[in-house]
Order: structure tokens, then C-alpha cells, then sequence
């Protein structure tokens, strides 16, 4: 995977994927990150990529030029390194703007089947529209709330599409068991010592009973699924719950969230 990130702040973006996971695997070369200034790209005098928006208004805004100028020389490198029979494709740019999709789970799997993704960040008060309908493939937002720049986002969506580029997590940091594979919350996890302030690790993980713990897995991520996040939930498809087996988990996640819920609710009172 190759991430070319048009940006005013390229340090801030090449320090931030240079640690630790992503880190290492851009030195296995599993991905690459090409930080793009948009400011080199300016055909300025005095290196100004902003201007006010026509009509007014607060702010300034990003201007098509500079931004177009960065996107096209990335389009170009990519390309050049495409078979003939990909060339036609355009080459997948996302936006990142509050005025998005909101990122999930799903679109990191999807993105992380690229071969190269741009990323367009903005800053002031946007960037002006005619570029961006030149240019963007995606407008992606990471949630509701409004920051300062799009690096941030950028990078939000950056660790969690690489994380499914096969080879990047090790044997044992598999993306597939945790939160929100098959839209369920993970299960608790505990490790050394088995008492910690007077609380003890759950008897069935000290058992050695490879099944038991699994069910027991199974009920405590339907259960925190339950409690935190009711609308995930809500969406949960029970009809892929096939076995007798595994209905009987179901059921007693159910019985032991209610139960506990009534005794939650007595402590309250
Ligand atoms: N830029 C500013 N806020 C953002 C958000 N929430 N998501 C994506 N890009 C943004």
C-alpha cells in the first residue's frame, strides 16, 4: 500500500505513521508514505495557497491550483508504476471533510485492497469546489465533530487501513477476532497476576477448557455489546446464530445481561 497525503503539514503526518506498527511495516515495505507539501505546488510569487471565498464569509479557503498542481505530480508517479490495462481507472482520492461518509470498519477493509490511495487534507475554512470535482473520489469523514485540519483524520484512517493490508499486523495481532468483526464488541482479556486489587481473572480462563472459554468469550461479547453499544446491537443479525449450541450462549448472554442490568439498577436505588 502506497498513501501519497496532500497536506500543508507534511512533518506532521510522516511522524505520526513513522512509529510503531506502521513503522515497522514501512521498513518491512509493506506501505509507503509520501507526504506531499501543497505549498511546493504553488505557482505564487510568495508561496500563498488561500484566498478569501468569493461571496464572503469567515475564513480562507485552499485554492484549486496549488492543490490540483500536488494531486496530478502524485497521479502521474502512480501511474507511471501502473500496469496499461489500470490506467483508466481513476486513482482512489479521498477528501477528508466533517461533510463526508463516516469512516468505519468496513470502508478501512475496502480501501486497504488498493494499491495506492491519496489522501487530501484541508485546512482554513476548505478547499475551493472546482478541484475537489476534479479530483476526489470519496469524501470520508471520521465522525461528528469538527477539527482543526484533515491530518488528523488522515491519519486516523491511515492506521486502520493498514491494519488490514495483509502482512502488517504479526501472527498473534490478527485483525480478525477483535472489536467489530461480525459487528460485535470484543470480550474482556486479563493477564498477570491472577489477583490485582482484590480482583480475580475469571476461573473459566484459568481452566485450560479451550471450549468453556470460547462460549464464554462469545456471551461476554454479546454482553458489552449489549450494554455499550445498543445500537450495534440493534443490527446485530441473530438469525446467523445457527447451531443449538450456540443459540443456548446467546440465551444465557441475554439472561445474564438482563440479571445483571436488574442488579445494577438495584445498587442505584
Ligand atoms: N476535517 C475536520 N474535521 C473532520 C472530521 N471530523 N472528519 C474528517 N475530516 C475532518
Amino acid at each position: 500500500m502506497n498513501y501519497h497525503i496532500l497536506t500543508l503539514f507534511p512533518e506532521m503526518v510522516t511522524q505520526g505513521l513513522s512509529e510503531s506498527i506502521l513503522g515497522r511495516a514501512a521498513k518491512k515495505g509493506l506501505l509507503s508514505v509520501n507526504a506531499v507539501n501543497i505549498r511546493d505546488y504553488t505557482a505564487d510569487r510568495h508561496k500563498k495557497v488561500d484566498d478569501y471565498p468569493y461571496g464572503g464569509g469567515a475564513g480562507m479557503l485552499m485554492q484549486a491550483q496549488p492543490v490540483y498542481d500536488a494531486w496530478k505530480t502524485a497521479c502521474e508517479e502512480i501511474r507511471s508504476r501502473q500496469p496499461e490495462e489500470l490506467r483508466d481507472k481513476p486513482v482512489r482520492t479521498v477528501y477528508v471533510t466533517p461533510q463526508g461518509a463516516v469512516f468505519n470498519q468496513q470502508m478501512a477493509k475496502e480501501f486497504a485492497k488498493e494499491e495506492d490511495l491519496i489522501f487530501l487534507c484541508g485546512h482554513y475554512e476548505g478547499i475551493d469546489e472546482r478541484v475537489l470535482e476534479e479530483t476526489v473520489t470519496d469524501y470520508v469523514s471520521i465522525g461528528d465533530y469538527v477539527l482543526t485540519g484533515g491530518e488528523l483524520p488522515a491519519m486516523v484512517m491511515i492506521d486502520a487501513i493498514s491494519r488490514m493490508v495483509p502482512g502488517v499486523l504479526a501472527n498473534g495481532e490478527s485483525g480478525e477476532t477483535e472489536s467489530f468483526e461480525g459487528d460485535l464488541l470484543e470480550y474482556p482479556q486479563y493477564s498477570r497476576p491472577e489477583e490485582w486489587h482484590g480482583r480475580k481473572v475469571p476461573e473459566v480462563l484459568l481452566s485450560g477448557h479451550h471450549g468453556n472459554v470460547a462460549d464464554w468469550r462469545t456471551r461476554e461479547s454479546y454482553k458489552r455489546t449489549m450494554a455499550r453499544r445498543p445500537d450495534l446491537w440493534e443490527k446485530f443479525d441473530l438469525t446467523q446464530v445457527h447451531s443449538r449450541h450456540d443459540k443456548k450462549v446467546l440465551a444465557q448472554a441475554l439472561e445474564e445481561f438482563r440479571q445483571e442490568q436488574g442488579s445494577a439498577a438495584e445498587t442505584e436505588e
